[in-house]
């Protein structure tokens, strides 16, 4: 059967509605089976990946998946074998599939739910109602058009995947950092009011009545005051009968934020409101034993509390990490299994067979270049530290490179991936790049750093969150560019902040 969407754009779905779910039962009832029989033989092995090893659990262990990203060999080989749950990273946002009005596009969405279908995987749906990656003409709307074009959207894009996802983030970050507990501001909170959370809730309980419903936020993984706001409205949803099923706890940890004290007891207090509670974007920046223990940590919390259904972390190989310079995930950039890979598996009960996924297996740290990707283009490297960029001289043994990846090219327009390597002996804590743009030649969008001009040049410095290098750790920013044709190569220079 071919399910339409409303524009034309179609997928193939399963003839069995609910094939998803009944496939992983089926992995499940095949773990417990397995896990029966060391008890009866003492002949079977633990299960030797993350997602068998959790199932055994009754849990799923998740990651965020790239659409783009599918038709890398390794990176598809990994996600199947080791992980038996997904979440679109950003293709299910509101910007992917309804950036005009009423006009609604699942193409990228699909190939990652399909692909899933595929395996038997658990999706995780991300998410319906969020401040960020929301189209302007969302934001210009005048009150009742904005409660009419978000239940359209709520009800437009579960409907599309009706009985195939798991769990729904229908509200995401809706609550300040801090200590007020207040409401983050957003077009949703300014023009509607606390009450736009509630209606959210109720739209999408109609518009797919099996799927469970979360709040997905971060900052809430112990007690403070932007966690006890949540608990406070979850609390008051239950109390009056206002559907919600789950919250999800992201879990993006780093040394400024660790994983807190008093996580589990958290995990529990919300359980017992009568909600799931699920890990939805772990990674934690770092590396080798320090980073495996943090990981350890938060495993063995979701598996103290009976409610915490499941684990995702927030990508597959650090190289395409949207935090690639911390080093945040499991698989380093040529998928090897990173320590924390171990600490995982090993905290879920599981026993590494020796084998690898994709990559090799590698228990130390795992900085280093990360140019592993599907190269459609060419890649060359750049200079290092081109004192073009202005700022100075660098501290001794300050350095970095910079190389350019054609990522994809159409009639008129490419998209290049620019990768910033520590190069030199002592740790970066920023860096500038810069290069001549070809001529007629503009930059529609960049993202993962900030673009600016010096000597007519184009120039990219560090965005807030990635321009702490180790030495031999790199991170990538990418842009867009109206015009062509692409260059074959480009000389980047890349200087240290
Ligand atoms: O790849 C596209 C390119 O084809 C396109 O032309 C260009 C135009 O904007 O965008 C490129 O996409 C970028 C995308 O990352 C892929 O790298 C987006 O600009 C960029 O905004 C996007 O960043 C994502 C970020 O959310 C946006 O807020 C990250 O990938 C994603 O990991 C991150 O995920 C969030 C969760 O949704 C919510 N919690 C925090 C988490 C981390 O920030």
């Amino acid at each position: 059967m071919t399910e339409q969407s409303p524009h034309g754009r179609g997928r193939t779905k399963p003839a069995r509605r609910h094939g998803p779910r009944i496939a992983l039962a089926a992995v499940t009832t095949g773990a417990v089976a397995a896990v029966s029989l060391i008890a009866l033989s003492g002949t079977a092995h633990a299960a030797s990946t993350l997602g068998a090893s959790a199932a055994a659990g009754g849990r799923y262990f998740g990651t965020a998946v790239a659409a783009n990203h599918l038709g890398e060999a390794s990176y598809a080989a990994t996600l199947d074998a080791e992980f038996n749950a997904v979440t679109p990273e950003n293709e299910m946002k509101w910007d992917a599939v309804e950036a005009s009005r009423n006009t609604f596009t699942f193409s990228a969405a699909d190939q990652i739910v399909g692909h899933a279908q595929s395996k038997g995987m658990k999706i995780r749906g991300h998410t319906l109602v969020w401040y960020s990656q929301l189209p302007s003409w969302v934001s210009s709307l005048n009150a009742t058009d904005l409660k009419s074009a978000m239940d359209n959207h709520i009800t437009q894009v579960m409907r599309h995947y009706k009985g195939e996802i798991y769990a729904w983030d229908v509200a995401n970050e809706a609550f300040q950092d801090g200590g007020s507990g207040a409401r983050r501001s957003s077009p949703f909170q300014d023009k509607l009011g606390d009450g736009y959370m509630e209606e959210a809730f109720r739209t999408a309980r109609a518009a797919d009545p099996d799927a469970k419903l979360c709040y997905n936020d971060y900052n809430i993984d112990g007690v403070n005051a932007k966690s006890n706001a949540v608990y406070a409205m979850v609390k008051d949803f239950k109390a009056r009968g206002v559907p919600i099923d789950c919250v999800g706890l992201q879990g993006h940890f780093n040394s400024q934020s660790p994983v807190p004290g008093d996580y589990q007891q958290n995990l529990q207090r919300f359980a017992d409101l009568g909600v799931d509670v699920q890990i939805t974007e772990l990674d934690v920046a770092g590396s080798g034993t320090a980073q495996a223990n943090s990981y350890s940590t938060v495993v063995n919390a979701c598996l103290a509390v009976s409610r915490c259904t499941g684990m995702t972390v927030w990508g597959i190989t650090d190289k395409y990490s949207w935090r690639s310079g911390d080093t945040p995930l499991l698989f380093d950039g040529n998928y090897a299994k990173k320590a924390a890979y171990t600490a995982v598996l090993t905290a879920l009960g599981g026993s590494d067979s020796g084998g690898t996924s994709a990559g090799t297996t590698n228990g130390g740290t795992s900085a280093g270049t990360t140019n592993g990707g599907t190269s459609t283009g060419t890649t060359n490297g750049g200079t290092t530290n081109g004192g073009a960029t202005g700022g100075g001289t660098p501290p001794a043994g300050q350095g970095c490179t910079a190389a350019f990846r054609l990522v994809s090219a159409w009639t008129g327009g490419y998209q290049v991936e620019v990768s910033v390597l520590n190069s030199g002996s002592g740790a970066l804590s920023g860096w500038t790049t810069a290069w001549t743009q070809p001529s007629g030649q503009t930059i529609a969008n960049l993202w993962n750093a900030v673009q600016g001009t010096s000597d007519g040049r184009t120039t990219a410095h560090n965005a807030a969150y990635n321009g702490q290098l180790a030495v031999g750790a790199s991170t990538t920013f990418g842009y867009v560019v109206n015009g062509g044709p692409p260059p074959t190569s480009l000389t980047i220079d890349c200087q240290s902040a």
